[in-house]
């Protein structure tokens, strides 16, 4: 028997290999991934090899990342619930692809995740693995064993060998999950919304009232639906963001503080940092507004909560996400061209924006002479056939 765990190099996540060691009694695998969270992976592999691990994965995925989860996502403006920009929800499919390839490349049969029962990670990861092999089996340790309190873990961990970092001791502040797009921040300190969120839970931004006073301008480039330059500068996915990500951090950008529901059921407090991700939205926002046709917008627009929906409750690898990228990726065909955005102290302000595909008319819209482009005498029947069944309603009201 053996399993791959999704490890990462962490208090929790050692005191699962562990545990799944001595209850399965099975050979454990580590993957470790860098989704660009700002840790080093060397520690992971040096403790992996200190709990007598032999099969240690640990790959960089930084750019598959953006490029086949992020930019995707964000050729749909996905936000959940109107706000959240999907930061660990986009990451998850990722995670479980490479666990369940890992898995069939080292003759596992089970695959198992540090993701609590209480929230919606685990149905990610669990969904995932399960719509890309129908026979994997999934552990998930934190719906299984009896530890009861922080204490327990910790007593578990030094009856195993497991280093216990002296501020690990007690409860962390609050939880963290971070990847190049986001930061999210919950529980404990945040636990009731009405509280402010303390300045020391956010790590990826810097507060906009510390932001310069003097604004930051900046040009991206776009081609079918994705950034691919900024200023000129042409980047490859994970590059761009990075840098998008300093530009935000440097301007106070991409702060949430949200209540939002999570898919088992309860409300949740959240807090995200999304910087570079918050500059992105608004700007592909912009490029489609001049480049994509009203109606093709409008049903982006229409679907767009249900394809955030999806991704949040953990369907990226369904047949109705992928019906919907393949309409949105449809309608990127067009959208290229630059937008220049200002950034200053938490905003972001579309200030211009150009492309050789643009259906912006200057000649339809202007006030001045349009030499014959709009005949405004049309607009007398257009109005007329429109008004025809609300004056026919207004009439019978007024009857009685
Ligand atoms: N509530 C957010 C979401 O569901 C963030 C979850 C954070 N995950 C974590 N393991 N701390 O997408
Ligand atoms: C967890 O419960 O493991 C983190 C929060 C979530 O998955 O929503």
């Amino acid at each position: 028997k053996k399993v791959v765990l999704a490890y990462s190099g962490g208090l929790d996540t050692s005191i699962i290999l562990k545990w799944l060691k001595e209850t399965y009694g099975c050979e454990v695998v580590t993957f470790t991934a860098d989704l660009g969270q700002g840790e080093e992976l060397e520690p992971a592999r040096r403790k992996a090899e200190m709990l007598g691990i032999k099969e240690i994965y640990i790959e960089d995925l930084r750019e598959e990342f953006v490029r086949d989860y992020v930019f995707p996502m964000f050729r749909m403006n996905a936000l959940y619930e109107g706000v959240y920009l999907l930061g660990t929800s986009i990451a998850r499919p990722l995670i479980s692809k490479r666990l369940v390839e890992i898995a069939h490349a080292t003759g596992a049969d089970a695959i198992a995740h540090g993701a609590t029962g209480k929230g919606n990670d685990q149905v990610r990861f669990e969904l995932s693995a399960y719509a890309l092999d129908p026979d994997i089996r999934v552990i998930a340790p934190w719906r299984e064993w009896d530890f009861k309190s922080r204490t327990d873990l910790i007593n578990f961990a030094e009856e195993h060998q497991i280093v216990v970092p002296k501020d690990k001791r007690g409860e962390a502040p609050f939880s963290v999950d971070a990847n190049l797009l986001h930061s999210s921040s919950e529980g404990k300190v945040l636990e009731d919304p009405f509280e402010e969120a303390p300045e020391y839970v956010y790590q990826r931004t810097i507060s906009p009232e510390e932001a310069p006073d003097k604004p930051t301008y900046i040009e991206i480039g776009f081609k079918k639906g994705d950034p691919i330059s900024i200023d000129g500068k042409a980047m490859s996915p994970a590059t761009l963001l990075t840098e998008l990500n300093r530009l935000g951090h440097d301007n106070g950008i991409g702060r949430l503080d949200m209540v939002e529901n999570r898919f088992v059921g309860m409300k949740n407090r959240g807090v995200y940092e999304t910087p570079g991700g918050t500059v992105l939205h608004h700007a592909h926002r912009a490029i489609e507004s001049l480049t994509l046709d009203r109606g093709a917008a409008h049903l982006k627009d229409e679907l767009m909560p249900r394809y955030a929906e999806l991704i949040y409750n953990g369907f990226w690898f369904s047949p109705e996400r992928e019906m919907i990228q393949a309409m949105a990726d449809k309608s990127q065909e067009t959208v290229e061209g630059t937008v220049r955005v200002k950034l200053y102290k938490g905003n972001v302000t579309v200030v211009g924006r150009k492309s050789d595909q643009s259906l912006y008319s200057e000649e339809l819209v202007t006030f001045e002479d349009d030499r014959g482009a709009y005949d405004q005498k049309d607009a007398a029947g257009f109005i007329r056939l429109n008004a025809l069944r609300l004056r026919t309603l207004a009439a019978r009201k007024r009857r009685g």
